[in-house]
């Protein structure tokens, strides 16, 4: 079986209502020879999810997704968006742990634990980001930072829950630097979260998990990184706000 391999865009908070418009025109009139394993995500601010919806409609490979949801299922929560608002409108796929929303917003794992949850009871597929610091990749602990992510934030879910999960490995320091994890330290990485959930799961359950990269993926390096066998694709910020090099990127999906 092939994983599902998916180039995932995540605007974060750019772009008027009319450069939206104009991105999404752009981006959904160029032809793009999909298979069936391959998707394209669109994570846009929550005011133009509407409208991203509307103009992916009949676009068989195209979804859209949220860049966060709430812990909780409805109530006095000003200013938040729960994961059956976004169900009742749609959406497929929601980002949770972004390493933004970990720093600016103090998002720890275990209010991600409620988020995955939350997403899940309201048939959302959560895009789970985790990543490291550059003080953890200088001390070469990593590994064991990032596994942790996965233990404290997906390890309360069951076989059936967990199957529905994709993965980002997001390492901090490559996000917004224009310094790319090289295809080597993705594929080391990606290989290492698969074993995590492998030991915990089964290797059957986690061969079945998609794992994308991000951080500076770009229309010239996308390749070069999708190509190795544990990354299935791509989160990509900068350059998704682009649609000649966004499409550059869909393209490179294997
Ligand atoms: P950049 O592609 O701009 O480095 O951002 C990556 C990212 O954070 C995607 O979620």
């Amino acid at each position: 079986m092939m994983r599902q391999q998916i180039a995932a865009a995540n605007w974060k908070m750019n772009l008027t209502y009319a450069q939206a418009e104009d991105l999404l025109d752009n981006l959904l009139q160029d032809s793009h020879t999909f298979q069936p394993h391959q998707s394209v995500v669109l994570a846009v601010p929550f005011p133009y999810l509407s409208l991203a919806k509307s103009k992916v409609t009949g676009k068989a490979n195209f979804f859209v997704a949220a860049q966060n949801c709430y812990t909780q299922k409805s109530g006095a929560y000003t200013g938040e968006t729960s994961a059956e608002m976004l169900q009742s409108m749609g959406i497929e796929f929601v980002i949770i742990g972004h390493s933004e929303r970990r720093e600016y917003f103090n998002e720890t794992n275990a209010i991600l634990a409620e988020k995955v949850n939350m997403a899940l009871t309201y048939s959302l597929t959560p895009i789970f980001c985790c990543g490291e610091p550059l003080q953890i990749r200088e001390a070469g602990t990593q590994n064991s930072y990032v596994a942790a992510q996965l233990e404290e934030s997906l390890f309360q879910l069951s076989v059936e829950q967990l199957k529905k999960i994709v993965i980002a490995y997001e390492p901090i320091w490559a996000i917004g630097t224009g310094k790319t994890a090289t295809a080597d330290q993705a594929q080391e990485m990606h290989a290492h979260l698969r074993k995590t959930l492998a030991d915990q799961y089964g290797q059957d359950v986690a061969d079945t998990i998609s794992i994308l990269y991000g951080g500076s993926v770009k229309g010239s390096n996308a390749k070069d990184i999708f190509s190795r066998p544990d990354v299935d694709g791509g989160l990509v910020g900068g350059a998704s706000l682009v649609a000649a090099d966004f499409g550059q990127i869909i393209d490179a999906l294997k």
